[in-house]
């Protein structure tokens, strides 16, 4: 075990919160210390560890901050620090930058990051790697089920990744395998409205664009300089069904599709076969396709159950049998509990180093 990490959080939602609650419930000794809690406009923050009861109202009346430098000069007396970020924010990326250059490890729930235009994904794992920081984003997909952690075995280990095909989104595996049982798509998604498993506006999930992410944040560990734009993205529902701004009127007006997409469901059950909502990923042929799919009984997706995810590599190694990864893919306290993994995995990281930028040269010591 290494060295202790001091950690500020930024997001106070669903992720954020409960992984305040898992880190309150450590046992003392372990080698994680909570300094500070931000959202986007206020720092609670107290460098000898953050006393937690009552954080969430605290936070509400905590002084206001300014750009990176407000943020991580909480970290000026920390021997070692992880920005871990629960947050949906677009451009956080410079933020992580900034981190480094101090320093200052990330870990990351928050996909945008990782699926933004390539050349600032890039800028970002360049500077991870000359500052020796640590950059981890194992819940960007399927939440805490291990998926990039093994792609980047295969690739280190000299495995030739050939296809990874996936279902990552738990909210459209429910969706799927309610429509299978016989429920109309508009009463689906008032369901899993109602359960919190959609996104505010549920055609955020609908549309298909974060499944699209995920697959692109695969496809990129491979080396693929692909863009969000290359992804052949396939809605769940029409596209004509996605331009209804206001949520409720949004769910009313699936209605209009209720008819064909249960037909479609009862002929196919018939033929044994399931719906799913997939991404595939050709490495050969530099292409990745998001969208509906009518798969037979035998294929590993059609055993999943309500909110599952499942991702399957087929390698040169691994054939004619993919490396298969299922299990729940989506919900605060899995997603909480594998941002912790990948903390206590910087923890015990032996190459962090602290990063000081001296004038004109960039100067890296042990820390
Ligand atoms: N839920 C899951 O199953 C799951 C699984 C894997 C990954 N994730 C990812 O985890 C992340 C968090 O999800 P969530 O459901 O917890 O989101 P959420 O409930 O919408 O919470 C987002 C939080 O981020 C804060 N925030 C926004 N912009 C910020 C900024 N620039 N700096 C600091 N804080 C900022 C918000 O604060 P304000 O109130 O001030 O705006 C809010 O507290 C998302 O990226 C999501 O995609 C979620």
């Amino acid at each position: 075990m290494g060295e202790r990490l001091d950690v500020l959080l930024l997001g106070k939602g669903t992720v954020g919160s409960e992984l305040v609650s898992q880190l309150e419930a450590l046992p003392s000794g372990a080698p994680l210390r909570l300094i500070g809690i931000a959202d986007s406009a206020r720092l609670l923050f107290d460098p000898r560890g953050l006393q937690l009861e009552g954080w969430r109202e605290r936070l509400g009346v905590a002084p206001r901050y300014t750009g990176p430098a407000g943020l991580l000069d909480a970290f000026a007396g920390s021997a070692a620090g992880a920005l871990v970020d629960c947050t949906a924010a677009s451009g956080i990326d410079k933020l992580y930058r900034e981190a480094f250059l101090r320093g200052v490890g990330v870990v990351a729930a928050n996909k945008k990051p990782f699926s933004g235009p390539w050349v600032d994904r890039e800028a970002t794992f360049t500077a991870a790697r000359v500052s020796g920081c640590a950059l981890r984003y194992e819940t960007t997909v399927g939440a805490a089920l291990p998926i990039i952690g093994p792609l980047q075995d295969l690739i280190r280990t000299g495995d030739e990744v050939r296809v990874i095909e996936g279902s990552f989104s738990g909210t459209l595996g429910y969706l799927c395998s309610e429509v299978m049982q016989g429920k109309p798509v508009s009463r689906a998604v008032a369901a899993a409205r109602e359960l919190g498993f959609t996104e505010p506006h549920p055609r955020d999930d609908l549309g298909g664009t974060d499944v699209a992410r995920k697959a692109l944040i695969l496809a990129r560990e491979l080396g693929l300089a692909l863009e969000l734009s290359d992804v052949e993205l396939e809605p769940f529902v029409p596209g004509w069904l996605l331009a209804e701004d206001d949520p409720d009127r949004f769910v009313e007006g699936l209605t209009a599709y209720d008819d064909e997409l249960s037909d479609r469901a009862r002929r196919l059950r018939g033929e044994g076969k399931a719906l799913r909502y997939l991404a595939r990923i050709d490495v050969l042929e530099r292409r990745l396709s998001v969208g509906p799919v009518w798969v037979d009984a035998d294929h590993p997706a059609a055993r999943l159950r309500g909110t599952e995810s499942f991702a399957a590599f087929g390698t040169r190694r691994y054939r004619p049998y993919p490396l298969q990864i299922q299990g729940p893919g989506a919900g605060a306290s899995v997603t909480a509990a594998g941002v912790l993994a990948d903390l206590f995995q910087v923890a015990a990281s032996p190459h962090r180093h602290r990063v000081e930028l001296g004038l004109g040269s960039l100067r890296i010591s042990g820390c």
